[in-house]
């Protein structure tokens, strides 16, 4: 019976173990293999990971705050993780603790066309700015990063790449990548963000990684500019079938997957 889980805190908000759980019933695992959302404090993360292998995981997904501390643990990194710095994905074989990140690449994924040559901004520097900034470069995109802490994206674009600054023009970019926090707690993202709602353009392609029921300020105004948009969930769902794809070895269910993380 293999099992896998999901390790946030707090995870009561995950859709993850919805979509996964459609998932492997699509893929005729349903019987076998189960996923389930496992809230551990940090202090605690080390130890339970430790434990999952005897307990029957065979992988897990990790969400935030542990996704540096995921990596720290790990005895093997795949490249994506360690040069992101961050893991959102486990495998446990021969006891011993493999980390991934399919943050970047579900990210590429979740875009309408490959962003290479296209002059790319990307808001925020926190965890999730790390692997959209480090997946666009890979792809060949040229990035600007903004952020509400000014010596973060610095930091950054130190370490990952791209070019940290203060006031960008919003109409200079193909692709606008919204990865910071504002609008999660209902915020006015263009009173907390350096964008303009009538400043968008139908060639313009804008992601929100925010997500709640409905399309958030941000894509509205976007999507009324006839600009291309791109949601938090076909992110997640995206990241999400990367990561059941190496647990599995099998081609993860989108269509399944969307429907239910959008449930
Ligand atoms: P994650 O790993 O999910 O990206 P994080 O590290 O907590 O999360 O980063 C949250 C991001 O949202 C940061 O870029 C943060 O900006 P600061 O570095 O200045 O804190 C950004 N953020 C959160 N609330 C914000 C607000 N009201 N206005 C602008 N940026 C905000």
């Amino acid at each position: 019976m293999p099992r896998l889980a999901v390790l946030g805190y707090p995870v009561g908000h995950s859709r993850s173990p919805a979509m996964h759980t459609a998932a492997l019933a699509e893929l005729g695992l349903g019987e076998e293999w189960s996923y389930e959302a496992i809230e551990v404090a940090p202090d605690a993360f080390e130890p339970r990971v430790r434990a999952m292998p005897a307990e029957g995981f065979v992988g897990a997904n990790v969400t935030v705050p542990h996704k540096s501390a995921a990596l720290a643990l790990a005895d093997e990194l795949a490249e994506t993780a360690r040069e992101i710095g961050a893991a959102n994905t486990l495998l446990f074989a021969d006891g011993e603790v493999r980390a991934e990140n399919t943050d970047a690449d579900g990210f590429l994924r979740a875009l309408p066309a490959s962003p290479i040559g296209q002059r790319a901004f990307v808001l925020g520097a926190g965890g999730a700015a790390r692997a959209v900034v480090w997946a666009l470069l890979r792809e060949g995109a040229a990035v600007d990063v903004w952020n509400r802490t000014e010596l973060r994206s610095r930091h950054l674009c130190e370490e990952i790449g791209g070019d940290a600054i203060g006031a960008p023009d919003q109409t200079a970019y193909e692709l606008i990548v919204n990865t910071t926090a504002v609008g999660l707690g209902g915020e006015d993202p263009f009173a907390e963000l350096p964008l303009v709602p009538g400043r968008f353009a139908a060639e313009q392609t804008v992601v929100d990684m925010v997500y709640g029921s409905g399309p958030t300020d941000l894509l509205r105004a976007a999507e009324s500019a006839g600009a291309a948009t791109v949601d938090g969930i076909e992110i997640l769902v995206q990241q999400g079938a990367l990561s059941l794809e190496l647990w599995t070895a099998r081609p993860a269910p989108l269509e399944t997957m969307r429907a239910a993380a959008r449930r």
